[in-house]
């Protein structure tokens, strides 16, 4: 059965005709204020998820839990962050599984390490890792927003520096110099499972490479993934949207050798 929304959860109120969304929290007395006018959050709680809601000016909203993908770009942002685009071929290298032990190094602001907990569950553990200790803290305060910060062990460590974890399932690198962290990944990889990077241009792929044949890693790929998103409307046609952003990274997975 449909759980109603509750006080305390994050909601996303997306807008009709604009298509855009606004994330807020439930909370007893609660406003949400724009410049359609006010919703109060006493109206949604106790409503199933999909609930229609309309503004002070009579503008019409929907009430949806946000998904995966949208608790990821709504995070509090301190870096850049992975974009659910890469996120979902990265997410198939890694091979992840409920209760799997994964190391994340480059934690930045949490944004991917959302989705590595959602897919390691309550028994799984993600181990992540950054040089900058405010990072760290902003990136736990959006795991706590959706309830996951008990799924993270955090750490300070510089890359090159070996990862306190043995026969982990997969170690996912986001960093501006990964091959320094390869060899320690190597190490605490189990025999056969997966490493998965996202670099941002041509020069850090090739090194990346040198550095994953050098560690012993078999079976490497790289891709990079174009997405152009589709208008669909009723009277004037279907066809793509003029713009779409033009690239993201490029991204990597490679299999540890035993
Ligand atoms: C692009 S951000 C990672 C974004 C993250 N994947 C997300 O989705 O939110 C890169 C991170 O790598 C960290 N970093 C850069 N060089 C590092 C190093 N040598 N050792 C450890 N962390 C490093 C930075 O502090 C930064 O937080």
């Amino acid at each position: 059965m449909a759980r109603p929304l509750e006080y305390g959860e994050p909601v996303l109120l997306w807008e009709e005709g604009k298509a855009r969304t606004f994330l807020i929290r439930l909370e007893p007395g609660g406003e949400f204020h724009s410049h359609r006018g006010v919703i109060l959050h006493d109206r949604i709680v106790g409503r199933p998820e999909g609930t229609r809601v309309l503004s002070g000016t009579g503008h019409p909203f929907f009430a949806l839990r946000p998904r995966v993908g949208e608790r990821m770009m709504k995070v509090r942002r301190r870096t850049q962050i992975v974009y659910p685009k890469d996120a979902g071929w990265l997410v198939l290298a890694l091979d992840l599984f409920p209760g799997a032990r994964v190391i994340e190094m480059g934690t930045g602001s949490g944004a991917f390490t959302i989705l590595l907990c959602q897919l390691v569950g309550r028994e799984g553990r993600v181990y992540t890792y950054d040089r900058r200790e405010d990072f760290l803290e902003n990136a736990l305060c959006n795991l706590e927003r959706y309830g996951l910060a008990d799924r993270v062990e955090a750490g300070v460590l510089e890359a090159g520096q070996p990862f306190p974890e043995k026969d982990v399932d997969a170690v996912f690198l986001d960093l501006p110099e990964p091959w320094l962290a390869v060899p320690p990944a190597h190490s605490a990889l189990a025999p056969g499972r997966p490493i998965a990077l996202i670099v941002p241009t041509a020069e850090q792929l090739k090194a990346t490479f040198q550095a994953l044949e050098g560690a012993g890693f078999v079976a490497l790929e790289a891709v990079e993934l174009l997405e152009r998103r589709v208008l669909v409307r009723e009277r004037e046609g279907v066809r793509p949207y003029e713009r779409m952003v033009g690239f993201t990274g490029y991204l990597i997975s490679a299999r540890k050798a035993a």
